[in-house]
């Protein structure tokens, strides 16, 4: 498959890409460094800034791509400008580029607003506000055939391939552990049209997605 990741640079997207890269995808990252990511015949980049024009970021991204991944972020610093209206032009330039599957890294419980009262979501509120209304916007506002996949805090430990999906309480998760369970929702009919909140668990990433209802 032809696919964009857009922050193929970031902690997940590096991680997501090279997994993408060993399954023989033919992937496209994108990142604002002028450094090339990844030395590999199935992989080219493309500099896209989300702060910019629609019409601009439209010209920039190629036709005839499968499946978007949105795994970028502004860690807090333009949460409206990036993370929200960012991410929603991306939403609109896949619809109007026709692409099959869009994947979107969220973050637990983003549109579960009763569940910010638990601990650890104050401090990270007006992330969350944002958040929630990309979410929401990709949920009820585009006709993509998405996945909306919702770890819990990400951290650098190593992967253990088993995780838990559609939690009451957040947890957290290995970084590669989420690049995994990115990778394995790609064509998984399973998860289309699918939110799907995780974190560290028991059980196979494979068998947890491929048990998800349909
Ligand atoms: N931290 C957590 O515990 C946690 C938990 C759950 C979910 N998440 C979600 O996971 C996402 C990815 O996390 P991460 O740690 O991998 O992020 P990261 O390492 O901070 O990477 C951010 C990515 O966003 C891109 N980006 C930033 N500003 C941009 C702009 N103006 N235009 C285009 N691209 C831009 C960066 O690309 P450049 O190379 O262009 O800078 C980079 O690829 C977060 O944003 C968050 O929404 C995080």
């Amino acid at each position: 498959m032809k696919i964009l990741v857009i922050g193929a640079s970031g902690r997940v997207g590096k991680i997501l890409t090279q997994k993408l890269l060993d399954n023989k995808h033919e992937v496209i990252g994108t990142t604002r460094q002028d450094e090339v990511l990844f030395e590999n015949e199935n992989y080219t980049q493309i500099s896209l800034d989300l702060l910019g024009e629609l019409e601009d970021m439209e010209a920039t991204i190629p036709n005839g791509i499968d499946a978007f991944y949105f795994v970028a972020g502004s860690r807090a610093k333009n949460l409206l400008a990036l993370d929200l209206h960012g991410a929603v032009k991306t939403m609109k330039i896949a619809e109007h580029k026709k692409v099959k599957q869009y994947i979107m890294l969220s973050s637990v419980f983003s549109l579960e607003t009763q569940k910010w009262k638990e601990e650890g979501f104050n401090e990270l509120k007006d992330y969350y506000i944002a958040k929630h209304y990309a979410d929401e916007w990709l949920v009820r506002n585009t006709k993509l055939n998405y996945t909306l996949l919702q770890p819990s805090a990400l951290t650098e430990s190593k992967g253990t391939g088993k995780i838990e999906v559609n939690i009451q309480h957040p947890g957290e998760n290995p970084i590669e552990d989420v690049a995994s369970t990115l990778v394995e929702v790609l064509n998984q009919k399973t998860a289309y049209k699918k939110v799907i909140t995780m974190h560290s668990g028991a059980t196979p990433i494979q068998k947890a997605i491929q048990n998800l209802p349909l």
